[in-house]
């Protein structure tokens, strides 16, 4: 959410090194929610980025996507345990189909030459965003991940930045 990502090398790595000492072992789960479809050579999220595998995987599909919902992508295993226990996946109402099937084509685009090509445009927006914000004199985050923050460090500057945008 604030433009940087987590080290999941160093921590997946980390989990392993420990994992013996824990009866049932270690589970990794990450949101990855601002990371897949945006972040990552091919926009496979904070795993490609930094070239790691957790066990749990969770993201939305409502913000590179462009649908609604999320998901859980993991082993049948855990995924099957998921779909019997979680009350929100036994009690509520799914996506609709035809999110689901929107949610498909949205992966496809992804995958395919025009997604990587979007990918490519949105990788050049957040250089150019970054060098701009830094050249007006605004702090922000270096580095290569797609959410460009600003801080200001002040709450009522904040909220006059806030005003200030909102009225133009
Ligand atoms: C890290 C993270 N996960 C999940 C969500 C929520 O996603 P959804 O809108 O699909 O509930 C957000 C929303 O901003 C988020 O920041």
């Amino acid at each position: 959410m604030r433009g940087d990502y987590a080290h999941l090398d160093k921590i997946t790595g980390c989990c392993k090194r420990h994992e013996d000492a824990f009866e049932e072992g270690i589970i990794t789960i990450v949101d990855d929610s601002h990371g897949v479809g945006a972040f990552g050579k091919t926009g496979r999220g904070t795993e490609e980025y930094t070239q790691s595998k957790v066990d749990i995987l969770i993201a939305t599909l409502g913000k590179a996507f462009g649908v609604n919902g999320g998901y859980v992508v993991s082993s049948a295993k855990a995924v099957a345990y998921l779909r019997e226990t979680s009350p929100f996946y036994i009690y509520s109402n799914p996506i609709t189909p035809a999110e689901a099937a929107a949610a498909i084509t949205a992966l496809d685009i992804a995958a395919s030459h025009e997604g990587l090509s979007v990918l490519d445009q949105l990788r050049r927006s957040s250089i150019r965003l970054r060098a701009g914000l830094k050249d007006l004199g605004f702090e922000t985050l270096p580095g290569e991940h797609p959410i460009v923050p600003i801080f200001i460090r002040d709450t009522e500057k904040t909220s006059a930045l806030v005003a200030h945008l909102f009225a133009r």
